[in-house]
């Protein structure tokens, strides 16, 4: 049986909280149950809403993916972290012959894969003093298709997948659990900067699914509709490959 996390009464941090996937995933956690969400965002400003609407449930945190010394100042303060989702992430429309391809793949890389990498080690011996906990991370249903006009993203979405399921082997000898979560097309402000205008879906699906794949220690989200079509090709090789 799969170990799970439910997540009432626990202390949870996340990182890109103020807005699109991120919000919704706090808004879940409180809805859940959360006893307290770090709201870890890029400017304190920024998450100033979400106090206004829940209150000292959450506590605001500066951390930006790209400044590692924000990471270890956050996890200096929120040591007693059970839970950390991370979704910061950024998207440029950017394909493969494009002349801004080293550029615009170097800063993916930067937020969406060092970034990862940075929190995971920032957080991972939190997690392990608070009894394993677990660590979420936003992945994309591009960390296994490319789409050739978000080429980099599509790049760095892969590079972050492969570093999950490292993740998931290297935490659970700390008795943290990993959930890989690859959402399609959801209404946020990336999705409508990248023109993806048809066919999105609510960030509450991800936020939602991410709470109830926790409670069963599913190790893989695909929460809405494109992505789950995407599952059912993916399921076999992923349930022999990857989850064994
Ligand atoms: N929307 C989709 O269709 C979709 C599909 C699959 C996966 N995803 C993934 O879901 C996650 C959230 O995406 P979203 O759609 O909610 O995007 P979004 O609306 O553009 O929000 C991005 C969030 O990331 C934060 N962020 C960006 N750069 C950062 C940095 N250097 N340090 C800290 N925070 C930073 C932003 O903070 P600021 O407000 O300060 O900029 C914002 O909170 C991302 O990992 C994305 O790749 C999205």
């Amino acid at each position: 049986m799969n170990a799970s996390f439910d997540i009432a009464h626990k202390t949870a941090l996340v990182t890109g909280a103020n807005r699109g996937i991120g919000k919704a995933i706090l808004t879940s956690l409180v809805q859940h149950g959360a006893k307290k969400v770090y709201a870890a965002v890029r400017s304190l400003d920024s998450a100033q809403p979400l106090v206004e609407i829940f209150g000292d449930t959450v506590i605001p945190l500066e951390l930006d993916m790209t400044k590692p010394e924000t990471i270890t100042a956050a996890a200096a303060v929120a040591t007693d972290v059970e839970l950390v989702v991370n979704n910061a992430g950024v998207l440029t429309q950017t394909n493969a012959l494009s002349s801004k391809v080293f550029d615009h793949l170097a800063y993916e890389m930067e937020v969406n894969v060092y970034g990862l990498i940075r929190v995971a080690q920032a957080f991972a011996p939190a997690l392990k003093e608070n009894g394993g906990g677990a660590f979420v991370q936003i992945n994309s249903v591009a960390s296994l298709k490319s789409f050739p006009g978000i080429a980099t993203y599509s790049a760095s979405k892969a590079a972050a997948y492969s570093i999950t399921q490292g993740l998931r082997e290297t935490l659970a000898n700390q008795n943290t659990i990993v959930l890989s979560v690859h959402p399609g097309p959801i209404e946020t402000d990336m999705a409508t900067n990248a023109g993806m205008l048809e066919g999105v879906e609510s960030p509450t699906v991800v936020a939602d699914g991410l709470v109830a794949a926790l409670k069963v220690g599913n190790p893989h989200l695909f929460p809405d509709t494109l992505a789950r079509n995407v599952w059912h090709a993916y399921e076999g090789f992923a349930k022999a490959m990857i989850e064994s």
